[in-house]
């Protein structure tokens, strides 16, 4: 195979020059409720090593916490209301404010709004999610609840790219959650959101560093450990 057929099938996901700690990926996250998710990726860009900032914060919902957590660290935060509005002038308005902050990649965090094609066009292979199940398994709401019901003995999370599907697009990276005898919904979710805080900024550091590829057409993300709590 020449270099030039191998450098084709094999390309970064978001091209950019190595990014050192002084040009980070810009971040747009949006979000809709506590913020835990928020809370681990605004600890990662605070570290000197940093892969990543966070340009912006969005909530669909105003008065959440997640908010509060984004003023505390000092990051631009603002309300965008899905009330009222068509899907596409609420998805306008995302992009007109993610596009001010000169945002490079766009984080969903607990966001509860799916978004159309008409917003996911415009941002192809910058859009990611973290879900709480190990993906295609238990998409949509209460994950960790559906996991229980079935008599799941692992469960787990996801991170995966955003299609215009529910919990569907290309899965990046999964961390596995045992599943114990006495769990209750709640315990389950508190080991689940662990994991997440863990691997969401893991990947993004290395969706930054270049080292989420799309390989033959395949997104795949390295330098992330895919471990996980099975017992
Ligand atoms: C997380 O469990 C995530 O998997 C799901 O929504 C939850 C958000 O929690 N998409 P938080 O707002 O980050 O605390």
């Amino acid at each position: 195979m020449s270099s030039a057929s191998a450098a084709s099938v094999d390309v970064p996901l978001i091209a950019r020059a190595p990014c050192p700690p002084d040009d980070p990926l810009r971040l747009g996250v949006l979000v809709s409720g506590s913020g835990s998710n928020l809370a681990a990726i605004l600890d990662a860009a605070r570290e000197p090593s940093r892969a990543f900032s966070v340009a912006v914060v969005v909530s669909n919902v105003a008065g959440v916490k997640a908010l509060e957590r984004a003023a505390a660290a000092g990051v631009p935060a603002l309300v965008e209301d899905h009330k009222g509005k068509s899907r596409e002038a609420f998805e306008d308005a995302l992009h007109a404010a993610l596009t001010a902050h000169r945002v490079e990649a766009v984080v969903l965090a607990g966001f509860m709004r799916v978004l159309t094609a008409h917003f996911l066009d415009r941002w192809k292979h910058r859009v990611l999610n973290v879900h709480p199940a190990l993906c295609p398994a238990f998409p949509g709401m209460h994950a960790p609840r559906q996991a229980l019901a079935h008599g799941a003995r692992v469960t787990g999370c996801t991170v995966h790219l955003v299609d215009a599907g529910v919990d569907t697009g290309p899965i990046l990276a999964q961390s596995a959650v045992a599943i114990r005898d006495d769990d209750d919904e709640a315990a389950l979710t508190a080991r689940i959101q662990a994991e997440e805080h863990r691997l969401f900024p893991a990947v993004l550091a290395a969706l930054a560093r270049g080292q989420v590829r799309v390989i033959e057409g395949r997104p795949r993300a390295f330098g992330v450990a895919a471990h996980g709590h099975t017992s």
